[in-house]
Parts: structure tokens; sequence; C-alpha cells
């Protein structure tokens, strides 16, 4: 699960793969490096820590040439240091690779490679594709990189330069992603449009064992074992989107605050007039008019936005509607029905267990609709249908914005739905949107309150554990007000629904334990209370997201923050919101890396 970049041609080197190694920083960002040939002599630099060490490393440093390959990491076999770094290079160091995937047989690869002599450095398992390479390395790179392929198996998108064959990259997948970027007179490879969008539009996406040779004044494609092959141009539609962070401190509190903003976009370019729509959705009418089952694919925060799309799907399009996460979809027989849709929510686009999921649906005919919020990613093109959630650009690795985004797009859709499926009338469908159009508001009130919840996050930031309870749609709300802390604050958090305490986890609860109580005004309202009563009775400390106005709730709660009083369907939408702000603030006071947490990457691109 890594980035990979690389650039032929006569711009300054270090400075297109820096930029490209920064953009696909969501992808990894352990460690990095680059490698280089000036003069015919292979040079390569690498280090561990963000892509910021690799700018310093390189500060002081000459890299010069005009062919040129770089990596940023995510860990899988090694830990993140120096050595385990990419670009690996054979035993003489003349020939460099970046690799992203997994080799499932390196072990066996090793094993034989150390008997006949070659010396691994790393615990890498890309380190044997650059000593495969040196091995069948003779007169031709592409000969060496070809035989190479047909030892690996796994997931690769690999790119070799070499002191042999100085004016090329030779670069290959199999199941990772990979693109080439066409430019004049210079050429591109990359795991995404979006490292080499600020350079060039034209782009040509690889498919599995396709081979670019990649010169500067020209891009050959040939199939592995097979001819030279012509490839589809694809001349993309959008600029280059950059993200600064616009005077917050973090991305995730911008993102945090930008929400607001992007609630009103999404209407805006969904909502006309009296009807709904959705730009480039690609997928007929008959088809969803047609639907009896919705099986929704997705991982982590986006699960959580499948989970309430189930209860607003059910409860107004009538549509039986299961949520799978991608990642176990796999490991049950599921019936297909003939009008079933596979739905899969991804902010990336890229997570590897959903694409996996799209791709299992496809081969057995299902369609599928995706909701997606970066254009252009795999699942966005392999997606029979596609929403775009249009959160802009997300940085910070908790996913924040697009939640809301993807709830919003999803409760559009449910409406969508219910037009065409009869189940709600117009009229109702007009009340629903009225109401929609406060969130923005809505969302804005909440945020004043960030003092306040600063203040609640300064009083419990050193506990190591916390519980989230919450009911119906705030049950989803629930597990990802917990996950947000765990990601960001590396604190224990669980979420429940709330009936399910006394089942097992009242056990915890004592007075050390800060429980957050998801309890807005709404028909949960009531049991929710009698679960908060629960909780005090057993000490726990209370901080309650309740609805303003209820003063009942005020005798039950250690604190409270308050959300306006919305129609019960948008309630998630806004429940998560103060959840979001105590995750950054006790983050913020834990000193931890709120926008890059350890281990983690904004797209999980490996199973
Ligand atoms: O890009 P995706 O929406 O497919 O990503 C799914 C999860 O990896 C992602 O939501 C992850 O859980 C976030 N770090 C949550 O903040």
């Amino acid at each position: 699960m890594c980035g990979i970049v690389g650039y032929v041609g006569d711009r300054n080197l270090e400075s297109v793969l820096l930029v490209g190694l920064e953009r696909l920083s969501y992808r990894g960002y352990d460690s990095s490096g680059i490698a280089a040939i000036s003069e015919g002599e292979l040079s390569y630099w690498k280090t561990p820590g963000k892509i910021r060490e690799l700018e310093k490393l390189l500060q002081n440093m000459n890299v010069q040439g005009r062919v040129g390959i770089g990596h940023t990491r995510w860990s899988t076999h090694g830990e993140p240091n120096e050595v385990n770094a990419h670009p690996q290079v054979n035993t003489v160091k003349k020939v460099a690779i970046v690799h992203n995937g997994i080799i499932e047989n390196y072990q066996a690869l090793k094993l034989k490679l150390i008997a006949e002599g070659y010396i691994f450095r790393s615990q890498t398992d890309s380190e044997v594709i650059v000593h495969l390479i040196s091995r069948y390395l003779q007169d031709s790179l592409l000969e060496a990189v070809e035989r190479t392929m047909l030892d690996l198996e796994g997931t690769y998108a690999f790119a070799v330069i070499a002191e042999s064959d100085p004016e090329r990259i030779i670069a290959c997948k199999k199941g990772s992603p990979l693109i080439v970027g066409l430019g004049k007179n210079e050429n591109f490879i990359s795991s995404d449009i979006n490292a080499i969008i600020p350079h060039t539009k034209e782009i040509v996406y690889m498919d599995d064992l396709d081979i670019a040779i990649v010169a500067q004044d020209k891009v050959t494609f040939k199939k592995l074992g097979g001819a030279v092959i012509e490839k589809t141009v694809h001349q993309i539609a959008w600029d280059a989107t950059s993200a600064d962070k616009n005077g917050f401190e973090h991305y995730m509190l911008k993102e945090i605050f930008e929400q607001p903003a992007v609630v009103r976009n999404i209407i805006s370019a969904s909502v006309k007039g009296d009807l709904i729509q959705f730009d480039g959705l690609r997928m007929g009418n008959e088809d969803l008019i047609r639907t009896t089952r919705f099986i929704i694919q997705a991982c982590g925060t986006s699960w959580h936005a499948g989970l309430v799309a189930k209860y607003m799907i059910e409860r107004y399009a009538r549509v039986l509607t299961e949520v799978d996460i991608s990642s176990e979809f796999r490991y049950r027989q599921m019936i297909s029905g003939v009008n079933d849709i596979v739905v899969a929510i991804s902010q990336s686009g890229e997570t590897a267990d959903t694409l996996a999921c799209i791709r299992e649906a496809k081969s057995k005919f299902f369609k599928v609709l995706s909701f997606v919020n970066v254009r252009g990613s795999t699942i966005d093109r392999e997606s029979d249908g596609v929403i775009n959630t249009n959160s802009g650009p997300e940085v910070g690795v908790a996913s924040t914005k697009n939640y809301v985004a993807q709830l919003v797009n999803l409760y559009l859709f449910t409406l969508y739905i219910s037009q065409l499926k009869w189940t709600l009338s117009q009229a109702e469908v007009q009340t629903m949107l009225m109401e929609l159009k406060k969130v923005p508001d809505y969302i804005e009130r909440i945020l004043e309150q960030k003092e306040q919840i600063q203040a609640i996050a300064e009083k419990y930031y050193k506990k190591r554990e916390f519980l989230f309870i919450g009911r119906g749609m705030n049950y989803p709300s629930a597990l990802e007000g917990a996950l947000k802390l765990k990601e960001i604050s590396y604190i224990h958090a669980t979420g429940y629904a709330a009936g399910e305490l006394k089942h097992g986890p009242i056990a915890l609860i004592d007075d050390q334990l800060p429980v957050v109580c998801i309890a807005p005004k709404c028909s949960t309202y009531d049991k929710m209370m009698s679960n908060i009563q629960e909780v005090r009775a057993r000490k726990g400390k209370t901080i309650v997201i309740a609805t303003e106005g209820d003063t009942d709730i005020e005798e039950f709660a250690d604190d409270i923050i308050r959300i306006p009083d919305a129609s019960e369907d948008l309630t998630a939408i806004l429940t998560v919101v103060p959840m979001q702000l105590l995750a950054y603030y006790i983050a913020v006071r834990l000193e931890c890396d709120v926008d890059q947490p350890r281990n983690l990457a904004k797209s999980v691109t490996v199973e």
C-alpha cells in the first residue's frame, strides 16, 4: 500500500518526484525515497518519516538527471526504516525499483535467490523484484522485467530504472493501480492521476500485465509476452485540486469547519428546483426502479455511512438494504437476485477491499453503483453508476467532511429512489428537502460550541478509554465517534448500540469511564434516557449530545453538547460534528499527529 511515481523529461526531476510523492502520501507516509540516473549513473536517496524528511535530506544533495522514480511507503513487510524504504536496489546498485503491492511468493523466491548468492538487505517483499531483474538482466531490461513478472505471485505496480538502459523507465502492473501520463517531450508514471495532473491531462490507464516502456519522446505499451499494443489516451476534464490549511492549524480542523459549505454545494449541485439529479450518474432509472435489494460495501467511516443509509433507504424507499464490511463480504455465500444492486461507498475510490468486492460483484453480473469522492479513481472508473460525493479534496486521514457529504448524498439518493418508486409523494420529498436545506446552518450552530467542546476535551483527555452509545441511526454515529477518537488520539474507544450495554459492556462502567451518549430528541429518546441513567447509576461520566432546549436531560449529564432541533432523519449528520471536534481537541491536547496518525494511510490499497 504505497505510491509510486516516475518521470522522464527536462523538468527539475527532484521537484516533479517530490510533488508527486506529496500528492501520493495519502497512500502511505512512513518512509519515502527517489532514484535517478544521471550521465549513466544510478543514485538514490531514501529516509524514514514523512515526505518532508526526504525533502530535508535532498536539500544537501545534488539530484541530477532526466530519468527518475519515487516511492512513498506504508509498511507491510518490514518496519519503516531506511533500509526497507524504496527504491530497492540490486547488489551492485545499478538497478532500482519502486513497488506498490504485495509479492505473495516472496519467501520462496528469496530463499532461491539467497541460495544463488544474492544478498538481501531489507525485510521487504519488494526486494525480490530487483534481484530477479538483476538475475535475468543480460542485454535487455525489458526482457528481464518480463521474466521477473512471470515469477511473481501477488499484486504489483512497479517501475524500474537501470544503468544498462539509462534513458527509460519500464513500468508494469498486476492488481495494483498504475497510470501513464503523456506530455510534450516528457512522460510520467504514477499510482494515480492526482500526482501528475499538475503536469499533464493526457492519461493512459494500464491494465493488468501491461508493460509501459517510458522514454522522453514516446511511450510504448506491450502485453507481457506479447506484441506492442495501442492504448486509449484519456483527456482528464478536471484541474489539479490543491488543498491548503487556510489558516487552520490542521487539515482536519479546516475540513470540519468546511462542512456547512460542503453541504450547501451538494444541495446546489443536486437539487434543481423540485428535482433531485445526480450529474454523471451513468446508471439508468430503469435499473434503480427495478431494484429489490441494495447490498452496500464499504470500510471504516464509509461503512458507517452505509449503516445510516440502511435506515433511510429501508424506511422511505422500502428497498431491502444490506450493509457489509467489504473485507468480510467475500466470506459469505451471498444469494444473488437479478434486481440487486451492489453499492460501494468510498472516499478515495481506491480502497482495496471495496474494490475487490465490486470486482467480485461484477463477475457475478451485479450492477454496481458507487458513491466516490475522488474522480478518476479505480472504483469510479470500474462502477456502472457513480454518484460523486463532492466534498472536495479531503487531506486529513480521519474522514470528516466526506462522511457528512456521504450522508447528505445518501439522503438525497433515498429521496431520489423514493420518487422513482412512488414510496414518497412529491410533497413529502419537498418537505424533506426543505429540512435538508437547514443543515448547513445547523452545523454552523454546532461549530460555534467549539470552545465548550475544547473544554470537555481538556477535562477528559487523560482517560485511556471511552464508550460511545446511540440508538437507531445514531448507533452508526456512535461507531463513527469512537473511530474518530481512536484513530487520531490512540485512546481505546468503542461504539455500541445503547441497548446492547446491558449485554456486556456495562461491566466496563466505573467512575473513570467517559461515556458519550448520543441522545437527540427523536423516537429513541426515552430509551436513550434510560441507558444514560444506567450509566449514571454506575458512576460513569456522561457527555451527552442533546437537542437544544431539552432541559430534562441536564440532570443526567456531566457535560452537554447541543445540536439544533432537526428532523430525526438528519440527526446522524449533526451528531457526528461535535464528536469530530471532541476527538480533534483531545488528539491535539495529547500532541498527536492529527492529520497523519501513526500506522494509517488515507487510502488503504492492500487487502
Ligand atoms: O477511501 P475509503 O472511504 O474507501 O476509506 C475507507 C476507510 O479506510 C476510511 O474511512 C478510514 O476508516 C478513515 N481513516 C476513517 O477516518
